[in-house]
């Protein structure tokens, strides 16, 4: 194989371990000397458009190591979608343009379905415009909604915050419902999948354990049958906890939180059916409610990540670095369950073509036949992804030792400026 540097990019929503996948990567690659060197894209593709590229290749090894226990997206994120070659011919001749000025031949981009699409789309139109790159996707979302793929990096740890949030939030309402709060309301995301929401259902370990109600983006939110089984819970249990995901719909199909904003992939932004709830429960039934959107706090929560996630999303960037060498494009390494009991993975192969613009939901078998909770076959496969711990290092201040942003230089700028994603 020539030696040819490697770009990494991510992409699209950040998770608390998409940096472990980029240290898996970086870690690798510095494993294979008659490799290239690994750049590193400021923002994710717009920064390859705009020609803005770090060298990693100044990063001390310990650097590229507390890079796995950092959140965030160290390099910066984007949504910004490439069109069809025939829409977006100059944002495709430009990246070709800057992958040659920089000697790139492997491409590594790190996010969801969309940037699968992108990277398949990029793997395409490099070998038509007679500069081929090898493209290789790295997985990554929070909303485990990837096919194939039996698990998304990030997921687990958002997973595990979210079901202890939901425990701990729970003891609390439970203690103050004989005089004031008897609701508690958490909304997670997911967008149009419901296994964030789902895995607050892990924090029941007895019947009658919170949370009392699961709302799912894919069960139309039955209002009547909603409020029946909360003043339910409220009569039984004294308080009820409600998880609602920020994908869940009316019966027309509505966003419950549509915000009315959209991103450059047309997904709306969703955010804030939490205190519609609650307003509801407290106009109809009139209990006092307390609520929380987890929003970016789920998102970033490397505290107290799942460490089969940490080891899951490291394993996916050493993985990519593998089949680089090997000499594969249009490919992604994925996660393949053996077995549940005792939990078993390994990395397996999917094509990038077969990853991209899909979304995996929850299969009806996950919720139970009231919609408003999980079954055991759901709790089987959640239950080994939240299990064991990967703290952080903490400094003497209390606070958790990550690696601050802006850790190595930008390259120096061959080409002339770009200035249409300004
Ligand atoms: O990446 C997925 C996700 O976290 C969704 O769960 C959420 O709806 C969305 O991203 C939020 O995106 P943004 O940070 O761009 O508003």
């Amino acid at each position: 194989m020539t030696a040819k540097n490697f770009l990494y990019a991510q992409s699209g929503g950040v998770t608390p371990v998409i940096n472990a996948s980029a240290a898996g990567i970086m870690h690798t690659a510095r494993q294979y000397p008659e490799l290239g060197a690994v750049y590193a894209a400021r923002n994710g593709i717009i920064g390859v458009l705009r020609e803005e590229l770090f060298d990693t290749t100044s990063m001390l090894d310990e650097q590229v190591m507390a890079l796995r226990h950092t959140p965030g997206g160290t390099f910066g994120s984007c949504r910004y979608k490439l069109k069809g070659v025939a829409e977006s011919r100059a944002e495709y001749e430009r990246l070709i343009e800057v992958f040659k000025a920089h000697d790139i031949g492997i491409f590594f981009y790190n996010g969801g379905g969309d940037s699968a699409d992108t990277a398949f789309k990029i793997s395409q139109m490099g070998t038509q415009l007679g500069f081929p790159i090898q493209c290789i996707g790295v997985p990554k979302t929070i909303d485990n909604d990837l096919p194939i793929t039996d698990v998304c990096p990030g997921f687990p740890t958002v997973a595990k915050y979210v079901a202890i949030a939901t425990m701990e939030a729970s003891l609390d309402v439970m203690s103050m419902s004989a005089s004031s709060t008897k609701v508690f309301i958490l909304e997670v995301m997911g967008r149009h999948a419901g296994w964030i929401a789902a895995a607050a259902g892990l924090a029941q370990r007895q019947s009658g354990d919170a949370p009392q109600l699961i709302l799912f983006p894919e069960i139309s939110f039955d209002q009547p049958a909603f409020l029946q089984r909360v003043q339910r819970s409220v009569t039984e249990h004294g308080y009820c906890t409600v998880v609602v995901s920020e994908g869940v719909r009316d019966d027309t199909g509505k966003f419950l939180s549509d915000s009315g904003v959209r991103d450059a992939f047309g997904h709306a932004q969703l955010g804030g059916v939490a205190p519609r709830i609650a307003a509801l429960i407290k106009g109809e039934l009139g209990h006092k409610c307390h609520w929380a959107v987890a929003d970016y706090l789920q998102r970033s929560a490397r505290h107290i990540a799942s460490r089969v996630d940490v080891e899951q999303a490291w394993a996916v960037g050493r993985a990519a670095v593998e089949f680089a060498a090997a000499g594969e494009s249009g490919v992604m390494p994925v996660i393949e369950r053996v077995s549940s009991k005792p939990y078993q993975w390994r990395i397996a192969k999917a094509q990038l073509s077969a990853m991209a613009n899909q979304e995996k939901l929850m299969p009806r078998t996950f919720i139970d036949a009231s919609g408003f909770a999980i079954t055991q076959a759901c709790r089987d496969y959640l239950a080994p992804l939240i299990a064991g711990e990967d703290y952080p290092p903490y400094r003497d201040d209390g606070l958790p030792d990550y690696l601050r942003p802006g850790q190595c230089p930008l390259l120096p700028q061959k080409l002339a400026k770009w200035t249409k994603t300004e």
